[in-house]
């Protein structure tokens, strides 16, 4: 069977969802999937990422990550969406890239593929589950079907968000409980995505 087409798609303006986006590309790999990791395009005006030396070291770090685009969605079985936490929702950035995907969800090609989302924040409380559920509003409008990682393996225990991976950015970069979690959903998510495909083709 031809492998599971795994696409992560994120926003990070200073690094710290690019590392869970980094360590979810490993696991889905692990899991055996070809891979795409794609971020969303810059939306903010220079003078705005200018203004912060940690959003313009990121981008410029990152130029090299290629750009998310509609024809990614369509090729992917599975699809891991990753987000800072922006007052409690999803940034602006990679819902500019969801608020573009109508062509696709008209035509049902959004339908019936895997769905799974990571995120950071700045504080513990400020807003990762809200984070993790808007963007499951959007999963729900796409047919998708959600993955959660649930308290599905012992990482899952120390990381302690069953809704996706997540990490406090108030506390540093991710360390190596955060890194599992997201290796780990991805696995979670690929396998799922590879039951479906061979179902699927049988
Ligand atoms: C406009 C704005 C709104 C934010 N809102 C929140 C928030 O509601 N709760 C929170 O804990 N952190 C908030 N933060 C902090 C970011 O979530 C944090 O910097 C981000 O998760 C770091 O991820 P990144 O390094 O990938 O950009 C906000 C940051 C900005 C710029």
């Amino acid at each position: 069977m031809e492998p599971v087409h795994a696409a992560i798609i994120y926003y990070s303006a200073t690094g710290t969802v690019h590392a869970l986006a980094q360590a979810a590309a490993e696991g889905a790999e692990q899991a055996g999937a070809d891979v795409r990791l794609r971020k969303v395009a810059e939306s903010a005006p220079p003078e705005a990422v200018d203004a912060r030396p940690e959003w313009a070291r990121h981008v410029r770090d990152t130029a090299g990550v290629a750009e998310a685009g509609l024809a990614d969605l369509d090729w992917a079985d599975v699809v891991l969406f990753g987000t800072p936490t922006r007052f409690g929702n999803v940034a602006a950035q990679l819902k500019a890239f969801v608020d573009a995907t109508g062509p696709l969800w008209l035509r049902g090609a959004l339908a019936d593929k895997v769905y799974s989302a990571f995120t950071a924040s700045n504080t513990a409380h400020g807003g990762q589950e809200a984070t993790l559920l808007a963007l499951g509003n959007v999963f729900h409008h796409w047919g998708g079907i959600i993955v959660p990682p649930g308290y599905t393996d012992p990482v899952q225990l120390r990381s302690g968000n069953p809704y996706g991976a997540s990490h406090v950015a108030g506390d540093g970069p991710p360390g190596e409980v955060a890194l599992r979690a997201a290796a780990y959903q991805a696995g979670r998510a690929v396998r799922t995505a590879a039951a479906l495909k061979a179902g699927r083709a049988a």
